[in-house]
Parts: structure tokens; C-alpha cells; sequence
């Protein structure tokens, strides 16, 4: 299983987790505005919301 989550952006979880702890991003959005992950094809957006959830 790799770590990147957004493949468009080369975004790995890591730094999903990283953003959203730094700037408490709330939705798949903010995620976008602050790290570029989802702004691509989309196909990383549930994954996103996902982590979203866990870490909230
Ligand atoms: S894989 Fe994230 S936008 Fe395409």
C-alpha cells in the first residue's frame, strides 16, 4: 500500500495529516486550498474525507 494518497499531486498521507493539523482544516476543500491534494482528477477525494475523519 503506498503512501500517497493524491498520485495527481504526489501528496502522501503524511502531509495530509501534517496540513490538517497545521492549519486544522476541517473539509476536502481546505485540504485542497492548503496542499494541492484533490485539486487533480478527484479519484483521492474519499480518501481525503477519510483521514479527515479519523483525525478529527
Ligand atoms: S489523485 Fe488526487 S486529484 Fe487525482
Amino acid at each position: 500500500m503506498s503512501n500517497e494518497i493524491c498520485n495527481c499531486m504526489g501528496i502522501t498521507r503524511e502531509e495530509i495529516i501534517n496540513a490538517c493539523k497545521a492549519g486544522n482544516l476541517k473539509t476536502v476543500e481546505e485540504v485542497g486550498e492548503a496542499t494541492g491534494a484533490g485539486t487533480g482528477c478527484g479519484g483521492c477525494i474519499d480518501d481525503i474525507q477519510q483521514i479527515l475523519d479519523e483525525i478529527q
